[in-house]
């Protein structure tokens, strides 16, 4: 017997012989036909049941959620919307489902909000919308890999538990062993450290980029794909604090090619998405038509989401310096009938969530590179401009998401590192190993960030970013 999955099965023609199929019912109509649904596809196989060749016993335990198996020959389909259904012989069920307690779950076939299906997040990959994000998240993954191996990448796995703070924001989760209840601490009141299990204060790392440098001083051209932690408490629909970022790091690349790369990459994995997730997004365009269907005007979608995605990949991303971009934010409506929250007054103000959406989707309504921001706004790291004001920074704004990308040319002159770590009131010491990469054969190098979440947020059209990942982190809530 063979056994098959649903999508081979929804793309083979009529077979003479039987095949074997296991999955989920999705509904079971007029006591003949199941949809089954084997999470291999958006689709379901429709397997039609002869009641009368079928124990009463039997036919009843086919309820919503039970996994079954079923085994028959697939016959050209008479009914409309699939092409062929499978006119079943021998029936198993697998695990029932209790209907009554289905009920009560988001199993029950009517429309459950996305708050609900978060409630329940052991559960929502049951269901249409978050199975076809998840296998969207999966392609994603893979188109990411692939696009760095055919380009002569190295992968990196740097580590998850650091003694660095690679942003220097402070935003770091502690490991530790020491016993809460009864912390050691030095004479001067201060935690003893030296019996925690490094014997050095270490905690999960924001970014695997410091790392990533060094392995780019070395085999050119890396990225990592991994867990990054932060405990901001930011408690917004962009933010979590447990995301997967990807971060090439390409030695000899200045920022110019360093924001080639980030755009020729970007369109690379949403040109894969459209190629290889057609039903799912299809499904989650309708979606997105849907649920946009239930909002204000305003706050709609301007495009469907293929044309959305197919916008980015046929248009160059705007470059625009920071200091263009203050220009254009001072001068522009919002900020002069004082409709923003965090009014733009001078040069040197970090830029808000607003001030970005407005660029990307009122003013230039295509994906921003904004470059060379105020080195005061920007981490340590990033490689200082003749001008003494500005760094080589970039990060790249994206419509309904704000900034994807964050990235930067390295600063590779120790003196000027070295100054700056002391400057931003960093602990040089525990940098000693990075600023050794710039005392032996420093070079020009440059990389970024891509917030995985908010890649698979645009490309899916969703607008929560707890609803893109299996397990959200964010404040008060780790459950599941
Ligand atoms: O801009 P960020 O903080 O840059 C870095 O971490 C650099 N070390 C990257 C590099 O140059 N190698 O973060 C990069 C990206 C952001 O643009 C955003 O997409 C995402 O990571 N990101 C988050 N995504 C979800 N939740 C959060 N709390 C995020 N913080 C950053
Ligand atoms: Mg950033």
């Amino acid at each position: 017997m063979q056994h098959k999955k649903v999508i081979e099965l929804l793309q083979s023609e009529p077979t003479l012989y039987e095949i074997n199929v296991k999955g989920w019912v999705r509904s079971f109509r007029s006591n003949r036909f199941i949809a089954l649904n084997d999470g291999s596809t958006i689709k379901n196989i429709q397997c039609v049941v002869d009641f009368e060749k079928f124990e009463e016993s039997l036919l009843k335990r086919i309820t919503i959620g039970a996994a079954i198996s079923v085994t028959g020959i697939l016959t050209e389909s008479l009914g409309q919307g699939q092409a062929v259904e499978i006119q079943v012989s021998t029936m198993e069920i697998l695990g029932d489902a209790d209907t009554e307690e289905v009920k009560l779950t988001i199993l029950s076939p009517k429309r459950h909000t996305l708050e609900t299906l978060r409630e329940q997040a052991h559960l929502r990959v049951r269901t249409n919308t978050f199975s076809a994000i998840m296998r969207v998240r999966s392609k994603l993954s893979f188109a990411i890999h692939k696009y760095f191996q055919k380009n002569g990448f190295f992968y990196v796995n740097t580590p998850i538990i650091t003694g660095s703070d690679a942003e220097g924001a402070g935003e770091m989760f502690k490991v530790t062993v020491l016993d809460l209840n009864n912390v050691p601490k030095n004479k001067d009141g201060n935690i003893h450290y030296k019996e925690d299990f490094f014997g050095k204060e270490t905690n999960l790392t924001v970014s695997g980029q410091l790392e990533a440098e060094t392995f780019a001083m070395a085999l050119g051209q890396v990225y990592t794909f991994g867990p990054t932690f932060r405990a901001e408490n930011s408690n917004t629909s962009r933010h979590l604090a447990e995301f997967w970022m990807i971060e090439p790091e390409v030695a000899f690349n200045d920022l110019a090619a360093n924001m080639d790369l980030a755009e020729d990459f970007i369109k690379y994995v949403i040109q894969y998405a459209l190629e290889h997730c057609k039903d799912d997004l299809e499904f989650l365009q309708e979606r997105l038509a849907q649920e946009d269907k239930t909002k204000p005007e305003a706050e709609r979608s301007d495009m469907p989401l293929l044309e959305k995605l197919n916008f980015v990949l046929d248009n160059n991303f705007k470059r625009v310096s920071y200091t263009e971009a203050i220009d254009i934010l001072k001068e522009c409506k919002p900020n002069k009938k004082k409709q923003f929250k965090y009014p733009i007054e001078a040069w040197g103000t970090d830029l808000q969530s607003e001030h970005e959406r407005f660029l990307v989707e009122k003013h230039f309504k295509c994906p921003v590179i904004l470059f060379d921001y105020p080195a005061k706004i920007k981490a340590f790291y990033m490689r200082l401009n003749d001008d003494k004001k500005t760094v080589r920074a970039m990060d790249i704004l994206f419509p309904g998401i704000g900034e994807i990308v964050g990235g930067s040319q390295r600063e590779e002159r120790y003196d000027v590192l070295k100054r700056k770590i002391t400057e931003m009131g960093i602990d040089e010491k525990e940098l000693w190993w990075y600023l050794e990469t710039r005392k032996f054969g420093t070079a020009v190098h440059s990389g970024f960030g891509l917030g995985f979440e908010r890649l698979v947020l645009f490309v899916t059209g969703m607008t929560n970013i707890r609803d893109v990942i299996p397990y959200p982190r964010t404040p008060l809530n780790a459950e599941f």
